[in-house]
C-alpha cells in the first residue's frame, strides 16, 4: 500500500464519500470493520439468550408477543450484520466458528443473568437505550453496507427501548413489591450498561484510527456521557434511583457527573470471566451443532436443483 494510495483513500473519507464493497481500501480498514461488524453481529445473536429466557414466563400474552418480536428482531439484526461483514470477504461460517470456539468478542452486557421479569424492562430501557446511543452515529459510518444496515436496526431498537421503558413504568407504578423489583433490576443493570460503551478513551486502542476513518463518530466516553444525560431524567420519571451516590448535575458543564466505573469487572467480563460467558458460548455452540442437519439438507437441495437445471 503506497503512501499515495493511503492518502487518496483518506481523501475520500474526508470528503464524506461512502466506501463500497468493491472499492479499493487499506487492509487495516477492512480488518477493523470485520472486527467491529463481526463483534456487533455476535452481540445481537448472543443478546437473544438473556431475553429468550423470559419468553415462556412473560406475565401476559401481550408482553409475550412483544418480547417474542423483539428477540426475533435481534436475530434479524445479527443476520444483517453478518451479511455486511461478508461483503468484506469473511464468511458467516468463519465468524460463527470463532464465536462458538470462544475466540470472538461480543458485548460484555450479555454475560449477565436475567433474574426477574423486571430485568426484561431494564434491558429494553437501558441496554437497548445504550445500543441506540452507540448505533445512531453508525448510520453515518464511512462503510456503506454497515451504515445502511444501521438505519433499520436503529428504528427497531427504538421500539425495543420503548417496550422496556413501558415495562419499567408499569412496575414502578405498581405494588410496593413490583416497584422494588424494578429498582433491583435497575441496580444490577446500570453499571454494566455504562460498560457497554467500551473502555475509557485513554484505554481505547482503536478509537483514534477508527475516528480518522469515520467508522466511529464519537468516542466511547462521549457516548457514555450522552447516555447518562438522557437516562437520568427517565429514571426520575420512573421514581427510581440510580445506584451511584456520585451522580450529580454539573451546572458549569451542563451534564451529569457520575462515579467511577469498575474497570476490573469490565475487563474480567470481556476476557471471558463474567457470570455467564461459558453458558452463552455453550448455548451458541449447541445451536450451531443442532442446526448442522438443516445446513446440510439445504446444501443438498440446492445442489440437486442446480443439477436439474443444468440438464
Ligand atoms: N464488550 C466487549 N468487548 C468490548 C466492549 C464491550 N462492551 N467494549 C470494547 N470492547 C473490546 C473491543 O472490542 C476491543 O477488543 P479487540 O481489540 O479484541 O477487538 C477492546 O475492547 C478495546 O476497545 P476499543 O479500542 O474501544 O474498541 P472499539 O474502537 O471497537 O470500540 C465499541 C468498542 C464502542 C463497542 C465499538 O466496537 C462499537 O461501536 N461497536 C458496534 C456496536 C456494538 O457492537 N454494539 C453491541 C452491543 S449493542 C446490541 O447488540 C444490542
Amino acid at each position: 500500500e503506497t503512501p499515495e494510495f493511503l492518502a487518496a483513500f483518506q481523501a475520500r473519507i474526508d470528503a464524506d464519500e461512502k466506501i463500497e464493497p468493491n472499492d479499493p481500501m487499506p487492509a487495516a480498514y477492512r480488518k477493523t470493520l470485520i472486527r467491529q461488524i463481526g463483534q456487533h453481529a455476535h452481540s445481537e445473536i448472543v443478546g437473544m439468550l438473556p431475553e429468550g429466557n423470559w419468553i415462556t414466563r412473560a406475565p401476559t400474552l401481550r408482553r409475550k408477543a412483544a418480547l417474542l418480536a423483539k428477540v426475533q428482531d435481534e436475530g434479524g439484526h445479527g443476520l444483517y450484520l453478518y451479511s455486511a461483514a461478508e461483503t468484506l470477504g469473511v464468511s458467516r461460517k468463519q465468524m460463527t466458528e470463532e464465536l462458538v470456539s470462544g475466540r470472538a468478542k461480543y458485548s460484555s452486557i450479555f454475560n449477565y443473568p436475567t433474574q426477574t421479569w423486571a430485568d426484561i424492562g431494564a434491558i429494553g430501557w437501558l441496554v437497548d437505550g445504550a445500543a441506540i446511543m452507540n448505533q445512531v452515529p453508525l448510520c453515518r459510518c464511512s462503510y456503506g453496507p454497515y451504515a445502511r444496515a444501521m438505519i433499520r436496526v436503529c428504528k427497531e431498537e427504538s421500539f425495543h427501548q420503548r417496550q422496556g421503558y413501558e415495562i419499567m413504568l408499569k412496575l414502578a407504578e405498581g405494588s410496593p413489591a413490583q416497584k422494588e423489583m424494578a429498582q433491583d433490576a435497575l441496580n444490577r443493570w446500570w453499571w454494566p450498561s455504562l460498560m457497554m460503551f467500551g473502555p475509557p478513551d485513554g484505554a481505547s486502542e482503536h478509537s483514534d484510527q477508527s475516528t480518522r476513518w469515520k467508522i466511529k463518530r464519537f468516542t466511547n466516553d462521549e457516548l457514555r456521557q450522552k447516555f447518562v444525560d438522557a437516562t437520568v431524567p427517565q429514571a426520575q420519571r420512573l421514581g427510581l434511583s440510580l445506584p451511584d451516590p456520585a451522580l450529580a448535575w454539573n451546572e458549569a458543564e451542563g451534564r451529569y457527573d457520575y462515579g467511577e466505573i469498575d474497570w476490573d469487572e469490565f475487563w474480567a467480563v470481556v476476557k471471558g470471566h463474567g457470570p455467564l460467558n461459558k453458558a452463552r458460548v455453550a448455548a451458541r455452540k449447541k445451536a450451531w451443532e443442532d442446526g448442522a442437519w438443516v445446513r446440510e439438507a439445504a446444501l443438498a437441495h440446492a445442489k440437486k436443483r442446480a443439477a436439474r437445471q443444468s440438464v
